[in-house]
């Protein structure tokens, strides 16, 4: 596995695999890898001659008061779990590389980005989100692109991009990928000590409640969160937010029919925590 640092370099050597009609696969990651990047590496390696992997904690996707500066970082572990997956490329950036001196472009997505995420933690994090996979798009242009499934809001906001910049990529959502007891893989469950981690279980279960309640018969979309809502409270967790809506454009869903997502986003400890559940009835 090569490691590139520059854009120049990952360019010649993506052109030489175009040049031999070699497929190219990326997934952008922000590194502290596990198993959830994994599974979309290993996505990726089944199904393209030419892998790339990008690691960059991208600094504008990062409110003020958030965790960019602890967000954990250990590149040679993560190199060589990539390598371990058959990673052809990790290309790991320096900051300067990706915003030059003079950088002056945000991409902005409405709509979509207004709400969940986007309203909890700021109209930057998803600027910040849609530019540096546009640039990352730009820079690697792969075949395919691989995100996962947790950062469902991130999928949408991704394919939109792709829409609505025409870009020629096809995007690949993957599962979510669960600890045993139900919690959802995140970089940011190393903040999390042995109680938070006990409590932070309750997500999950809190999902898993409403994706019940939906199977008993329930469609009112307020029941379903309630639904959720209360095995938050057993846990004495607060959301930041816990909505059921349209599985596409992230509309309230007031009666459920056809699919929906329930997303909800928590801080469980040190950590601010998603995850979510598509929910789906047959009309
Ligand atoms: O999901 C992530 O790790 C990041 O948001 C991404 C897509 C790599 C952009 O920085």
């Amino acid at each position: 596995m090569r490691i590139i640092r520059t854009i120049a370099e990952l360019r010649e050597a993506v052109k030489a695999a175009k040049q031999d009609r070699r497929s190219v696969g990326l997934v952008p990651t922000m590194g502290a890898f596990h198993e959830g990047h994994l599974s979309l590496m290993r996505e990726a390696r089944a199904h393209n001659d030419l892998v790339v992997v990008s690691l960059f904690v991208n600094p504008t996707q990062f409110g003020p008061n958030e965790d960019l500066s602890r967000y954990p970082r250990d590149e040679a572990r993560d190199a060589a779990l990539a390598e371990g997956e058959g990673v052809d490329i990790l290309f790991a950036p320096e900051p300067a590389e990706i915003y030059p001196d003079g950088f002056a472009t945000t991409i902005h997505i409405s709509g979509i980005t207004d709400v969940l995420d986007g309203a909890s933690r700021g109209a930057h994090h998803f600027d910040g989100v849609a530019t540096v996979v546009a640039k990352l798009l730009g820079i690697v242009a792969p075949d395919v692109a691989y995100f996962g499934q947790k950062d469902a809001q991130q999928v949408l906001v991704v394919r939109r991009l792709v829409r609505d910049l025409n870009l020629d990529v096809q995007i690949v959502a993957c599962p979510i990928v669960r600890e045993p007891d139900g919690l959802a893989m995140s970089s940011r469950n190393v903040y999390l000590d042995p109680a938070a981690r006990q409590q932070a279980t309750a997500l999950n279960r809190a999902l898993e409640a409403a994706a019940e309640a939906v199977e008993q018969g329930e469609r009112d979309g307020a029941a379903i969160e309630d639904a959720a809502r209360r095995i938050l409270d057993d846990a004495g967790i607060v959301p930041e937010y816990l909505e059921l809506r349209t599985a596409d454009d992230l509309q309230p869903v007031t009666r459920l029919d056809g699919e929906a997502l329930l997303a909800v986003a928590a801080h469980v400890g040190a950590a601010r925590l998603i995850d979510n559940r598509l929910l789906r009835v047959s009309a």
